[in-house]
């Protein structure tokens, strides 16, 4: 009889899933999936739609993604990080960052190799490493100000590891990792022979005094980190799933080697408008940090009127709350009762763990701040509820 294969047995179906079609049944604010209830700004829209009607960028773009949004991707990481990469051999653009990372991970670790994740993770990265035949080690960030175990995370490196994958900003701790956590990371990277995969997709959410810093800008890290971001956050177009890899030409060459066989190439026209915003001046990223700021903080008043305690996000549109004072349960349990009872859909971390270290995500339930100011006034209405319960 035919069958999955082995290697896709046991992801099993994701738990957004369950909690969308719950939400739309109770008809409950879903504070769920990190996608934004807002549109792109209508000028990207244009150039979007402008490139679609042209009539030249309709048929397959480059593999590596067009000239004029490498050529963008190399000026905005030149502009905010000062990093020099080359805009032919140094940069690749994928469908997303969840293309990006699995062609990082197809293309530069080997079956066997050990590949370090720092939970909880975004989902895709344990399925990506389970498909190259790797193997994931799991360091997980320690509650309630999600910090790692400096020794847990020494020993961690082994002989066999080949990878790292690091998120910074980080789904869904909320935290901004500092220049003392990255350096003691770059040092055992660069002490193991170990290659970072980074992926920075909210590099641009990050909420004062935090301060976002790209691990390849630290010494001797450039060489031998791929960095991973994303359209989809900073210009609120989840759906165009335009992403890129860049770096070292003899890494990067890797991961487009994998890229090719993947997708080979992405949406075209969505290319030409992502390549226009990425060139949009410092007021663009300004206004959309200050947006987020005033999300976080209508947020966090919400979470405050709900008696549920909080590690105040440094950067993503995520925050990690803690329901324990308001309820007995799993998050699982928490997750279903705050979406039928009080009309608020959040989720629960188990998906961001390994078993391994799934308790220590006990007690607390992500929700996401990417929606509109009206909708984050009406969950502190609704999470008020809490406390008279
Ligand atoms: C940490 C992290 N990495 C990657 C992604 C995926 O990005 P994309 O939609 O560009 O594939 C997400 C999306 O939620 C994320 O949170």
């Amino acid at each position: 009889m035919s069958t999955s294969a082995r290697r896709v047995a046991t992801f099993g179906t994701t738990v957004f899933t369950e909690i969308n079609t719950l939400a739309q049944q109770y008809n409950a604010l879903n504070l769920g999936q990190g996608k934004p209830d807002f549109d792109t700004p209508p000028d990207i829209v244009m150039h979007l739609v402008q490139a679609a009607q042209a009539g030249q960028y309709n048929q397959y773009a480059p593999g590596s993604g067009t000239a004029s949004l490498r050529r963008a991707i190399v000026d905005h990481a030149g502009r905010f990080y000062d990093l020099d990469i080359d805009p032919v051999h140094g940069v690749v653009v994928t469908s997303g960052a969840t293309e990006g990372i699995f062609a990082a991970i197809l293309g530069l670790v080997d079956p066997g190799d050990e590949v370090i994740v720092i939970e909880p993770f975004y989902d895709s990265y344990v399925p990506d490493i389970i498909m190259a035949h790797a193997v994931p080690v799991c360091v997980p960030l320690h509650p309630p100000a999600w910090t790692f175990d400096v020794d847990e995370l020494r020993a961690a490196f082994t002989g066999k590891t080949r990878a790292l994958i690091l998120n910074t900003p980080q789904n869904p701790s909320g935290r901004v990792f500092t220049r003392q956590e990255l350096s003691l990371i770059a040092e055992l990277c660069i002490e193991h022979d170990v290659t970072v995969i980074a992926d920075e997709v909210y590099e641009h959410l990050v909420f004062a005094p935090a301060q976002h810093i790209p691990i390849a800008t630290l010494p001797d890290m450039f060489e031998r980190t791929v960095t991973v971001s994303s359209a989809g956050k900073l210009f609120s177009a989840t759906g165009w799933k335009i992403g890129w890899v860049y770096g070292p030409p003899a890494l990067v060459e890797g991961v487009a080697a994998a890229h090719q066989f993947i997708t080979f190439a992405v949406h075209h026209p969505s290319q030409e408008a992502v390549a226009y915003a990425l060139n949009l001046p410092g007021s663009y990223y300004d206004a959309f940090r200050d947006m987020y700021d005033t999300k976080r903080r209508l947020m966090l008043s919400a979470l405050n009127s709900g008696g549920l305690k909080y590690f105040t996000p440094e950067g993503t549109y995520f925050v990690m709350a803690d329901y324990s004072g308001v309820f007995d349960g799993t998050p699982l349990e928490f997750t279903r009762y705050l979406t039928r009872e009080i009309g608020v859909a959040c989720i629960p971390p188990e998906s961001f763990y390994s078993q391994e270290h799934a308790h220590i995500g006990h007690g607390y339930v992500r929700f996401a701040f990417c929606k509109s100011d009206e909708l984050l006034g009406q969950v502190q209405g609704r999470l008020a509820k809490l406390r008279g319960k």
